[in-house]
């Protein structure tokens, strides 16, 4: 599992921004084709984005590129310019909008073909499906489905609540008059279940408030709490925000730890499926619960300080 704690949105149009982005820790970065790149600078920005990606230093970070979404005219030449100039410096390309499995179909036919073009090692670029609007979330289970090439299922909430005509224009905020729950719940589970169905990594979406890092975070807290693996980012102090929340406390991550080793020990040493660690009885559903906790935490680089010897 790679950690995509914090990705970080880069327009493609900005030269200073691409090249400050490759000195900030984030998981992942997207540089962006799409709405953070007005229609005059489309051209410009794919031949910014090849150069950042051939000349720049992204070591440790997960590389993606957003192409525009399949209504436009421009998403094809997204993928051909991108992945013939710099498929060998990829990880994966985020397609916008999804509607429904075939345009990722589409999406994974197309980057075959340029593989077997030049030569890149076939499946070897993944993709990212934003689900961003009523039909999209729809049809989540299919798209979910619709490639082997699929590695995160990425909700976004701007685009999302003007296709359901939400009433506010305030992003990762509760609509004004909606006072029971949280209006995004239904949204954040249904991608979830759809990313844990098909093994997906789920991504929250961007919080634009970005002087506001207090209100990120509580937004941010609450996907996490629900299973989700990261979130966009769109300034550097978001992102320590973000690797924070998504990461498992330290107290976690090592309780998690001694977890797995008492239930290892219990079950082929003492060859018992239920037993006691301190005050807790542990069992197979236990280990299964500690397993997603450390995979996170290995993921995020944290290392454990208990053992099952240290004393309490
Ligand atoms: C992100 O693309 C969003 O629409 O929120
Ligand atoms: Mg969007």
């Amino acid at each position: 599992m790679r950690s995509r704690r914090s990705c970080l949105a880069v327009p493609g149009s900005n030269p200073r921004f691409l090249d400050k982005a490759q000195g900030l820790p984030a998981d992942e970065v997207f540089l962006d084709l799409e709405d953070s790149v007005a229609p005059q600078a489309k051209e410009q920005a794919r031949k910014n984005i090849v150069e950042a990606l051939r000349t720049g230093d992204w070591a440790g970070k997960i590389r993606v590129v957003r192409v525009n979404d399949l209504s436009t005219a421009w998403t094809y030449r997204d993928v051909i310019e991108v992945v013939e100039g710099a498929g060998d410096k990829l990880d994966c390309l985020m397609l916008p909008k999804v509607e429904d499995a075939a345009q990722v179909a589409w999406l994974d036919t197309l980057l075959t073909q340029i593989e077997k073009t030049i030569g890149l090692p076939l499946g070897g670029i993944g993709i990212e499906a934003q689900i961003e609007n009523a039909r999209g979330l729809v049809n989540v289970d299919a798209i979910a489905a619709a490639s082997g090439r699929l590695e995160t299922l990425v909700f976004g909430p701007a685009d999302f609540m003007a296709s359901i005509n939400m009433r506010t224009l305030v992003v990762g905020q509760q609509p004004p008059g909606y006072t029971e729950g949280d209006a995004y719940h239904y949204v954040l589970m249904r991608i979830l279940m759809a990313a844990r169905t098909y093994d997906l990594q789920a991504i929250d979406g961007p919080y634009l408030q970005i002087k506001d890092l207090d209100g990120f975070t509580k937004v941010a807290r609450r996907s996490a709490a629900l299973g989700f693996d990261g979130k966009w980012v769109l300034h550097p102090t978001q992102i320590e925000a973000a690797n924070e929340v998504y990461s498992p406390a330290q107290e976690d991550y090592d309780h998690a730890e001694l977890i797995l080793d008492a239930y290892e020990h219990a079950t082929t040493v003492d060859k018992r499926g239920a037993v006691m660690l301190g005050d807790e009885m542990i069992d197979e559903a236990s280990r299964k619960m500690a397993l997603v906790v450390a995979a996170k935490g290995r993921a995020a680089g944290l290392s454990r300080t208990k053992s099952l010897d240290t004393p309490a």
